[in-house]
């Protein structure tokens, strides 16, 4: 296992790039494998997550090389990929299993994904009833809920003579897995597949296929794709992915919260259904300089961010707001901890089947480190500004928490340990030495 030694208190100070985008990543692999011919994608993570779709891609016939952050991916078309000759492994990756769920549904040939003890605990009825809705053979296995399912996903092939059909769906909860699982399929659908969310979640997928030259058209939390009549080919692209906000969010907070920080952040994506979390330190008295850029891979804004420490207020977070940063609420949970007041995490029952429980390891982890707060069904209490001391926390396996403690530690002075912090390798490889870099005394061991 491996574990963080940190002392906390030292400033954070200088420029930097955090590793790529995991969710426009994932999307460029699957979108070039798809493409008629040779793309680039440059700026990937390098992520165990991104690796992962890659890899499954592979073994579908698509030839991909990787090299640092770059991957020259042969496209086959969309009707070009060749039966796994194994099970299909996502590891980690919900996005991966969610994705290639929507995509293998409308093949010719039989798949089973599988994924980790972590993503086998994931909850898979909110794609396999819409999907076998549209007519794919799809089937999860039971587990913690009678009226859930569970990965592995098996999926049968589609017989000679049938395809998926149009549908028309509502979505009871904001998800950009599950929406583009379904606008996945949809591109071999007979008929339109139109999808509504409660809020719109991030909007990779549609602003990808839209700059593909994909039918689809997106108004508010509503995206119609409508296959019929298109030529059903996009031609081959080179992009560039930009850097992760989700990860930036852990340097930006950790820039605000030691005194004497300054950081300067180039290239992160800031699409606005990922920028809660921006809005968020905004709220809080806490903005960043955000210098835009131009664009990046199929249409992303991005822009240079800049940080220095001061001060922060309590926020009550929730509702539209919680949707467009909802892999920040560990990290939105750190700030409220040293903002001087009650904080708020509300309407976030979705929190409850991430990579972890983030609720309630995240009630665990404060706890720990001597925060004062209050787990409810869909959220917490945080009581922010006690005093604080360094502890020993386990991240159980989840990337966000494990980086959501470090950094608090950072704040503290005093020794604290982080264990399980393999983990971390899924979204953020290189964090350890990107943070000493800008001058943490963090040390990573193996034990
Ligand atoms: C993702 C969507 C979100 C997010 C996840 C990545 C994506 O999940 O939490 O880390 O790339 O589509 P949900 O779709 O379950 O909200």
């Amino acid at each position: 296992m491996r574990s963080y030694t940190i002392h906390g208190g030292k400033a954070l100070r200088g420029s930097l790039r955090v590793p790529g985008d995991k969710s426009i990543g994932h999307r460029s692999l699957l979108f070039a494998a798809l493409s008629s011919g040779e793309c680039l994608i440059e700026g990937l993570s390098g992520g165990a997550d991104n690796v992962a779709t890659a890899t499954i891609l592979g073994a579908m016939g698509v030839d991909i090389h990787q090299e640092a952050d770059k991957a020259k991916v042969g496209g086959v078309g969309l009707h070009g990929l060749s039966m796994p000759k194994a099970e299909l492994d996502c590891g980690n990756s919900g996005t991966s299993m969610r994705l290639l769920a929507g995509l293998l549904s409308a093949q010719k040939f039989g798949a089973r994904l599988i994924g980790d003890s972590s993503l086998s605990k994931r909850p898979m009825k909110r794609i396999v009833e819409p999907l076998r809705a549209r007519g794919a053979h799809i089937a999860g296995v039971s587990g913690a809920k009678a009226d859930n399912v569970y990965p592995p996903l098996s999926i049968a092939p589609l017989i000679e003579g049938e395809t998926l059909l149009g549908i028309e769906y509502d979505m009871p909860v904001s998800s950009a897995q599950v929406k583009s699982a379904l606008l996945l399929s949809g591109l071999y659908a007979k008929g339109p597949t139109v999808l509504r969310e409660p809020v719109l979640s991030r909007d990779h997928t549609e602003r990808m296929l839209l700059s593909l030259g994909v039918p689809i058209q997106s108004m508010a939390s509503m995206v119609n794709l409508d296959p019929r009549g298109w030529t059903a080919r996009w031609d081959a692209f080179h992009w560039q992915v930009p850097s992760d906000l989700s990860s930036a969010a852990f340097v930006l907070a950790a820039a605000r919260l030691i005194p004497g920080s300054d950081v300067r952040l180039s290239d992160v994506g800031i699409n606005p259904t990922r920028t809660g979390f921006l809005d968020a330190l905004r709220l809080m008295g806490a903005s960043p300089q955000i210098l835009p850029k131009g664009e990046a891979a199929g249409g992303e804004p991005v822009a240079e961010l800049h940080m220095s420490s001061g001060n922060i207020a309590p926020l009550a977070l929730g509702g539209e707001l919680l949707t467009r940063m909802i892999d920040e609420a560990p990290i939105f949970c750190v700030l409220a901890a040293l903002a001087r007041g009650e904080s708020s995490l509300n309407d976030a029952a979705e929190l409850r089947v991430k990579e972890s429980d983030r609720i309630s390891v995240m009630a665990k982890t404060l706890k720990a480190f001597g925060v004062p707060c209050e787990e409810f069904e869909d959220g917490m209490r945080i009581s922010g500004g006690a005093k604080l001391h360094p502890a020993k926390v386990c991240s159980e396996g989840d990337h966000r928490i494990a980086m959501s403690a470090a950094i608090l530690a950072m704040t503290l002075d005093g020794q604290s340990i982080i264990e399980d912090t393999e983990c971390i390798e899924t979204s953020f490889p290189g964090f350890v030495s990107l943070m000493q870099e800008l001058g943490a005394d963090i040390v990573e061991t193996q034990s």
